[in-house]
Parts: C-alpha cells; sequence; structure tokens
C-alpha cells in the first residue's frame, strides 16, 4: 500500500515544495498546507494550496475533513540556529505547540501517519563520527531543542494511541530541484551555499568565512550536504512505510561523508566559473567543528541512497536556480 494523497505541512517551502514536486512525480496527491509565513505561494506547483497555520486546530480540521489525506508530511517549521536563541517562544510555539496541534487533529480526524522533518541538531556535538541515531541526543540551541521536543512527543503518542511516524534526521539540506522549478529562497539567508553563490555574483559584498582555526583537514567546518531532492524522496519511502504498519523510524539522512566550508567554496567556484569573494569572521556561535552522518539505518529502513547528493550535482544545481531567479548572465 503506497500514501497516495498526503498533506504537505509547509509545501511552499524549500524541503516540502520539493517533497511536493516528487510526490506529483510518482503519481501521488500533494496537498499543500502552509501559511505563507516564509513560503511562496508561487512555489506550489503540484496540487491545491490550503492558506493556513499548524497551531490552528479548525483550519487543519477543516483541510483533513475536505481531504482525507493517507498521511501528513510536516515541513512548516522556524529553522534559524541564531534566531531560535533570540527568540525561543517563537520556536517552542511553532516547533512544538504546533506539531502537538497538528498530530492532535489528526488522531481525532483518524489520519495516523506522520512524517516528520527532524534534524541533526537534536545530537548537539557528537560524541563519534560519523553520528548514529542511538547517539546521545544533547542539542544546544532552542532550534535543535524544539526539534527533540517534537521527536519526543511524537514517541509518546506513538506508544500510547498509535501514531505512526518517521522522524527523518537531515543534516545538510542543500541544491535544488535539477529542472529549476523549486530551490532554496530563505529570507535573510544564514546558509552556506546560497550564501557563497551570492558572493560569486557579486550579490551583497564577500561572503562571511566563519572560522578558519578549526582542527579539521583545512581549518574550516564540516557538514554532510545533502540534496533536497534526495530528501524528498526519502519522506515518500517513509510514508510508504507507514503505510505498509511501520510504527516507528527514527533515522539520519544524509551521505555519510563530510565537506569542509573551502571544499564547498571550491565546488562554487567550478560551478560559477567565478572567484567567491569572503573574509574571514569569528566562528558562528553553536557550530559544531563536524557533522555528518552514519547512513546505516535510513538505507537498511526505507532502501535510501542519495543519488544526486555529490557536492558537484548540489552546488550546481543551486546555481541554476539562483541564476534563473536572480537573473545572472
Ligand atoms: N558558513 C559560513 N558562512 C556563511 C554560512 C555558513 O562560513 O555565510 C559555514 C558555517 O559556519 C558552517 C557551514 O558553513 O560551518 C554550514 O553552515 P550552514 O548555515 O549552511 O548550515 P549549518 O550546518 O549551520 O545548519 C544545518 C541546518 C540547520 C541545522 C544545523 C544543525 O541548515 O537547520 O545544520 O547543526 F540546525
Amino acid at each position: 500500500m503506497k500514501a497516495q494523497r498526503v498533506l504537505v505541512a509547509g509545501g511552499a517551502g524549500y524541503i516540502g515544495s520539493h517533497a511536493a514536486k516528487a510526490l506529483h512525480r510518482e503519481g501521488r496527491e500533494p496537498i499543500v498546507f502552509d501559511n505563507l509565513s516564509t513560503g511562496h505561494a508561487d512555489s506550489v506547483k503540484w496540487g491545491p494550496l490550503v492558506e493556513g497555520d499548524i497551531r490552528d486546530a479548525e483550519a487543519v480540521r477543516a483541510a483533513i475533513r475536505e481531504y482525507k489525506p493517507d498521511a501528513v508530511m510536516h515541513f512548516a517549521a522556524k529553522i534559524e540556529v541564531g534566531e531560535s536563541e533570540a527568540k525561543p517562544l517563537m520556536y517552542y510555539d511553532n516547533n512544538v505547540a504546533g506539531v502537538l496541534n497538528l498530530v492532535r487533529v489528526m488522531m481525532e480526524e483518524g489520519v495516523d501517519k506522520f512524517v516528520f522533518s527532524s534534524t541533526c541538531a537534536i545530537y548537539g556535538d557528537p560524541e563519534k563520527l560519523p553520528l548514529t541515531e542511538d547517539q546521545p541526543k544533547r542539542p544546544v540551541s532552542v532550534y535543535g531543542r524544539s526539534k527533540l521536543m517534537a521527536e519526543q512527543i511524537l514517541e509518546s503518542v506513538s506508544k500510547a494511541n498509535g501514531l505512526k511516524f518517521t522522524a527523518l534526521r537531515y543534516f545538510n539540506a542543500a541544491g535544488a530541484d535539477l529542472d529549476a522549478e523549486t530551490g532554496e529562497r530563505h529570507d535573510p539567508e544564514t546558509h552556506l551555499i546560497p550564501n557563497a553563490i551570492g558572493a560569486a555574483i557579486g550579490r551583497g559584498g564577500p561572503m562571511k568565512f566563519f572560522g578558519d582555526d578549526y582542527p579539521t583537514r583545512d581549518g574550516s567546518c564540516e557538514r554532510d550536504y545533502i540534496h533536497v531532492s534526495d530528501l524528498a524522496d526519502a519522506h515518500i519511502l517513509a510514508a510508504d512505510k507507514l503505510m505498509q504498519g511501520e510504527q516507528k523510524l527514527q533515522l539520519n539522512l544524509g551521505t555519510g561523508q563530510g565537506r569542509t566550508v573551502l571544499e564547498v567554496l571550491k565546488a562554487v567556484e567550478t560551478a560559477t566559473g567565478r572567484k567567491v569573494p569572503y573574509e574571514i569572521a569569528p566562528r558562528r556561535a553553536g557550530d559544531a567543528i563536524a557533522l555528518y552522518a552514519d547512513t546505516t539505518l535510513s538505507r537498511e529502513k526505507l532502501g535510501w541512497t542519495p543519488k544526486v547528493s555529490d557536492i558537484d550535482t548540489i552546488v550546481s544545481s543551486a546555481w541554476a536556480f539562483h541564476r534563473k531567479t536572480w537573473g545572472v548572465e
């Protein structure tokens, strides 16, 4: 059995819009539910848009009653670590209370399958690399804590009330749809690849390079960049697993390979054919030295392997998208 009709909360955003496209490609029906606070109405191209907030029980209920989804994928979250430290109430309200509300209404309406966007930020500073799912969860930011709390809520509801869920712990979501039909459009943008591309084309001055004195092979932080379209595919596999009776899966989604900031900048220079001007800045608060996933469990449980997550494909797809949206020659 497959998840045929899926309510995609946050489907107008970066990862959610890629999931909507992937669902449509697979012959499923994505119904986007989004308050458009950070998402974009023009990223909703593969199914209807229901404008609403996950914290509004009656809006969620109306959408579920109208469309009767088999499952819910949940991408509607606040995602900035720095902002989360300054605005904890906003983060707990959206990322914790929002999930609570969404899941409560789902259960009341008889929808019991939930695919949740989690993050490697729930682990905090890793004890050892690559990161396995069973490592201690010691988030160092409000953002990471909000996602961990949401996972804990899902575990309790699963145990007590039979909710079936997967928590997909993304490493660094990056890149854009290979047809450049959707991509990353955060405002303000904090992520490395769009910022490096912006700097390469002279948008907003040189990039700030946060710390060149880390104990890594070249002094810069190491991350596991995973293509957003590979993430989208994993969501469909996860939803189908729940349809087949899986009760609970908590999985890392990454490639298993770390890339340093300098290596990413090099890939950006290759893709764009331009230099990335940058200035060395102090380390950014909360940045871990290195983070990369052990991907054994996601491969085993979902039968998922990343297909387009080599760094050059990630960067060239992001470049093609930004070129189009920023109108670069
Ligand atoms: N970086 C820069 N300059 C920039 C942007 C980033 O040097 O302008 C560096 C960062 O210091 C870091 C690396 O590039 O070393 C990657 O930074 P990103 O902001 O792109 O990604 P993060 O690893 O900080 O964030 C990701 C997810 C978050 C999640 C976090 C958990 O995007 O949602 O991992 O660690 F919370």
